[in-house]
């Protein structure tokens, strides 16, 4: 790389001895790319990367991480202070439109949200068709694109009024329809929203209210859920998020592209891991509790077991989004006095792998997921939820990335690929192969 002047750096590659330039870009906290755009059209070569490790999709003013540093902020504000200070439907629109709301605006959100949370009722219908035993992300994921059914008309992006419609019908239905998959399983009527709760009770009340029993929130459990949907809104250029951009970039509507998102997050390797976190300390408990046994498979590469809550793409230092949660699992779980026994399992599990050099040279530590499960299990929270309550905590984090990429016009998502088959191949008749 060569610094043409205090300000232009471009970098050169050389192929076959011939050599090509190309503009280097800073970001405003200093990440350094090259612009590859022209790539092929100058050189008639591509890159090739499985898994993005070192490719940028875009640039985005959303949210800032430093793996190495352990950062995570949205829009400039440290994760620390907005987990510690903000209620969670402010971290929406500061993620969304870029600035913390003020009074004023956040009641106008707030009861615009409000107005638009009802579900139609035929979307019950749709639901009635999952037998209970369906898993809720599934679930979640087809109600989400069935509500284009009920909202076909596609939203023009030109218009500030009508994207703003969209992103406010959006976070007023799926928690709704969140809350409606396990009401499905547990064979329980639906209800829409009761108006006169905040965001985090209704969405309690939502889940587990019982026919004929008044349903009680209780202000610990509340707290702790306002703290882990902030800490999972955005995460920049994660799988499930960019799934959301991709398909969006095609001008799918914004119901149909949340929707892939929710398939993408399903999976164990992402937000799908705090679900099989807990499968895998109830095992270690079954099986006797011997932690370091599981250490042992972990690191067994003949083993395909991993230990799920450890190791990040982006994090190698640790998630700060995992301190956070940490401490509040260890004051929800002393508040509302459970006693939890694969909280042990977990601690001693840690211990013995922040010390393993197996962990420590491949830099994995506890992730989000690790701690998460086990505060959405102490309250009462069924485990196949968790990834839902994941997606409605991402929910803001894909509807601002989509807002970003739809208005800064970017094109449709389209990779390239190096082919490897076979060159071209005479066709044989069935008789003779
Ligand atoms: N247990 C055992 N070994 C692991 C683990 C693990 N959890 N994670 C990574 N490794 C090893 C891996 O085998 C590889 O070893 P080697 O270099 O000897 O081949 C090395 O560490 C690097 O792993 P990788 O798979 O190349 O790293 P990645 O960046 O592609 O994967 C990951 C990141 C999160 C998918 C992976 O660490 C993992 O599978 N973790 C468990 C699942 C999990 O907790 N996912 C939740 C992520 S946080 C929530 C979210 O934002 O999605």
């Amino acid at each position: 790389m060569e610094v043409m002047n205090e300000k232009k750096v471009i970098a050169t590659l050389e192929v076959d001895g011939k050599k090509h330039e190309f503009p280097v870009i800073t970001g405003t906290e200093n990440e350094v790319a090259i612009d590859i755009k022209n790539l092929r059209a100058q050189t008639g070569i591509i890159t090739l990367d499985p898994g993005y490790k070192n490719t940028g999709s875009c640039e985005s003013a959303i949210t800032f991480l430093d793996g190495e540093k352990g950062i995570l902020r949205y829009r400039g504000y440290s994760i620390e202070d907005l987990a510690e200070k903000a209620d969670f439907l402010e971290v929406v629109f500061l993620l969304i439109f870029g600035e913390l709301p003020t009074k004023n605006e956040l009641d106008n959100f707030k009861t615009d949200i409000l107005g638009q949370s009802d579900v139609n009722q035929d979307m019950k219908k749709v639901i009635a068709g999952f037998p209970t035993s369906a898993h809720p992300m599934g679930v979640l994921s087809s109600l989400t694109s069935a509500l284009t059914a009920f909202n076909p008309k596609s939203v023009n992006v030109d218009s500030e009024e009508d994207m703003y419609k969209a992103i406010v019908k959006t976070l007023a239905k799926f928690p709704t329809i969140a809350a409606w998959t396990l009401r499905n399983r547990n064979a329980l009527p639906l209800k829409n929203r009761d108006k006169n709760l905040g965001f985090e009770e209704s969405f309690l009340k939502m889940m587990f209210e019982k026919p004929g029993e008044e349903y009680k929130s209780n202000p610990i459990v509340v707290d702790a859920l306002n703290k882990l949907l902030i800490l999972h809104a955005d995460h920049e250029q994660n799988c499930s998020t960019s799934t959301v951009r991709m398909v969006g970039s095609s001008q799918a509507g914004l119901f149909a592209s949340i929707s892939a998102g929710v398939s993408a997050l399903w999976g164990p390797l992402h937000g799908g891991a705090n679900q099989a976190v807990i499968e895998m300390l109830e095992e270690i408990e079954k099986d006797g509790g011997d932690t370091s046994k599981f250490i042992n498979k972990a690191k067994d590469k003949e083993d395909p077991f991993r230990l799920m809550g450890f190791g990040h793409r982006v994090y190698k230092n640790f998630d700060p989004r995992a301190r956070i949660i940490k401490k509040a699992a260890d004051e929800v779980l002393s508040d509302l006095g459970v006693n939890d026994p694969i909280l042990g399992i977990a601690k001693a599990l840690e211990k013995a792998a922040l010390e393993d050099p197996y962990f420590v040279e491949r830099k994995l530590y506890p992730n989000v997921d690790f701690y998460s499960g086990i505060i959405y299990r102490a309250i009462g929270i069924p485990t196949e939820m968790f990834t839902v309550l994941f997606a409605v905590g991402r929910l803001p984090g894909w509807i601002a990335q989509w807002r970003e990429m739809r208005l800064g016009k970017e094109p449709i998502g389209r990779p390239r690929q190096v082919y490897i088959g076979e060159n071209l191949r005479e066709f044989k008749d069935l008789e003779n192969r």
